[in-house]
């Protein structure tokens, strides 16, 4: 039973609004003495010809307003308030937890419908950085978010994997390339050669012009340079895709740059029969006064296409392929003008399919105030910020293994460590709304009391522990339905149920503004809540057995919904630790 909902319907049934808008329009009070739920009554003054707090009195004294669920409704102000029977919400909450299981949360609402996520999109031959991380680890939970909700999900990984770069890796590579080096460690290697190309052109315009050439070769589909291109993509991609296995991160397809570059002709001939190109300055652009941005160069003065252009044929090749009713972009912020220029290109162009494209932005990721690019040299690489969390997380939970002496081998606490320090990092990226910058620091992200993941992943685990411990008492958690969890009436472990309806509601605003957080601080307040439970009440303890299995019950739960929150995120928990 959805509780919000059965207010709302109270409510339309003795006001005659419509329940769909009073759902809307009920709140969730923001101290505990106004109910758990409220309806502001300022909407029916109009029809009513009455003061709101008028309404909500009168209301309040109505026999509507009774149910075997409702403890009590109140008038405060102009609101009605609604306090719900806490032995009842807490059977009904966990019986649906209990009966779902990790499908808790799980709905309908997107069935029918192609989301397209794309998201990390790497650049060939260059580092995998903590930035790239960023639009991994959002766009990995994003999919999951909206698979939850019933959506067909297509990832993709739109790879940097064309532009006049590779002619100069070509020239670079002829030159200088290390084979040895290149078999070894890849983007180390070409890297190397793609900055050494840099520094001697400066002295040396005959590099420039090889690379150009090299270039064209490539894009004319030469053999050599396509072989050559092509063994620097497969490279790059092995790297890329070990780093994806161990996060647990899949694409549908890794269709890049290169690949709609070949349709770029169709999106330059398809706007100059709208007569929508105007030069500017020698290159083909398309006016964009009317939406607010600068023009989008689509050609080049000398005639080559460019990133944008390639945006726009992967956009058509989109809609025609995947008909998407949602296509997302996981990409930083300082790429937003960019979007809005492509979009606004096909909407001037007259697809309808330009409105339903988004960018989903992002901040920056920081060390200690440092800033990280590319271009600086300065960059962490993903797969050492991972190497150091786990490593550091292994120190801290081996130590805390042997304090407690705990039989685990050492490569079950390296497998824990490698889960718990990936999450750590995972978490980092995702508490916080997307938007904002990521400061990294090992203190805040490894406390395991803290708002991280190794507090979420300890909860899950010391309850399993309990669930475990239990059932060698021989108590085992009573099921889905039980009248046996309406004694689970407590401050704190209705608090906890509270936690738990929230979810489901957290996943959905989560799709719908594109918002991982929303998830975690759902799944933070379900672990927080029940270290609350946990710290004031005996679970094992106390000599009511049927409260004891109900309150397992409620250990199961939660479980369950750590579980499924934290696997939304992209973060896998652990049995024990
Ligand atoms: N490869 C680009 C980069 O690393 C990101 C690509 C973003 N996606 C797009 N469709 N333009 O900056």
């Amino acid at each position: 039973m959805d509780f919000k909902n059965a207010v709302a319907v109270k409510v339309a049934e003795a006001t005659g609004l419509d329940v769909s808008e009073v759902n809307r329009l009920v709140e969730i009070p923001p101290q505990e003495d106004m109910g758990d739920f409220a309806f502001p009554c300022f909407v029916l003054a109009k029809t009513m010809h009455k003061a709101p707090n008028m309404i909500a009195s009168d209301l309040s004294e109505s026999d509507q307003m009774s149910a075997e669920w409702l403890s009590k409704v109140e008038a405060k102000g102009p609101y009605l308030n609604f306090f719900v029977d806490r032995g009842a919400y807490a059977k009904e909450v966990l019986s649906e937890v209990l009966s779902k299981g990790t499908s808790y949360g799980q709905s309908e609402e997107g069935e029918g419908k192609t989301v397209i996520v794309e998201f990390s999109s790497p650049n060939i031959a260059k580092p995998f950085h903590v930035g790239h991380a960023f639009t991994t680890i959002l766009g990995h939970s994003l999919s999951r978010i909206y698979e939850k909700l019933g959506y067909k999900v297509v990832r993709m990984n739109h790879l940097g994997d064309y532009g006049t770069q590779f002619g100069k890796l070509i020239t670079a590579y002829r030159l200088w390339g290390d084979e040895e080096a290149l078999e070894k460690d890849p983007i180390t290697e070409l890297l190397r050669i793609y900055v050494k190309f840099h520094e001697e052109e400066k002295n040396d315009p005959e590099l420039t012009v090889s690379a150009r050439e090299n270039f064209k070769k490539l894009e004319d589909g030469c053999e050599e340079e396509v072989a050559l291109w092509q063994k620097f993509r497969d490279m790059s991609l092995v790297v890329f895709e070990q780093l994806y296995k161990r996060m647990g991160v899949t694409f549908d397809n890794y269709n890049g740059e290169s690949y709609y570059a070949k349709m770029a002709d169709q999106v330059v001939a398809m706007l100059k029969e709208k007569n929508l190109l105007i030069e500017s300055e020698g290159a083909q652009v398309v006016d964009l006064e009317e939406y607010g941005v600068p023009p989008c160069i689509i050609l080049k003065s000398d005639g080559t296409t460019i990133y944008g252009t390639r945006d726009i044929a992967a956009i058509l090749y989109r809609d025609e392929k995947y008909h998407f009713d949602k296509n997302i972009y996981v990409v930083g912020i300082p790429q937003a003008l960019h979007f809005k220029q492509v979009f606004s290109t096909l909407k001037k162009a007259g697809y309808a399919c330009a409105d339903k494209c988004e960018h989903v932005g992002f901040g920056l990721v920081k060390f200690q105030n440092m800033k990280f690019s590319t271009r600086d040299g300065n960059i962490v690489l993903l797969e050492e910020l991972l190497d150091e969390s786990v490593a550091k997380t292994y120190e801290l939970i081996k130590a805390n293994a042997e304090t407690r002496k705990s039989d685990m081998s050492d490569e079950e606490l390296r497998e824990i460590a490698e889960k718990v320090g990936l999450g750590a990092v995972i978490y980092t990226y995702v508490k916080a709304g997307r938007e904002r910058d990521i400061v990294f620091s090992w203190d805040t992200m490894l406390d395991f009391e803290g708002d991280t993941a190794p507090y979420l992943i300890y909860t899950y685990a010391r309850t399993r522990s309990i669930l475990r411990k239990a059932k060698e008492q021989g108590f085992e958690p009573v099921g889905s339905g039980s009248v046996l969890l309406n004694k689970l009436d407590g401050d704190e472990e209705f608090a906890c149920v509270k936690a738990l309806a929230d979810l489901p509601d957290a996943i959905r605003k989560a799709a719908g503004s594109n918002e991982p957080f929303m998830v975690s601080r759902a799944v933070a307040g379900i672990a927080r809540a029940f270290n609350r439970f946990y710290n004031n009440c005996s679970i094992l303890g106390g000599e009511d057995a049927e409260l004891k299995t109900a309150r397992l019950a409620m250990c199961e739960a939660v479980c369950d919904a750590i579980e499924t929150g934290t696997y939304l995120l992209g973060i896998s928990v652990v049995e024990q630790m």
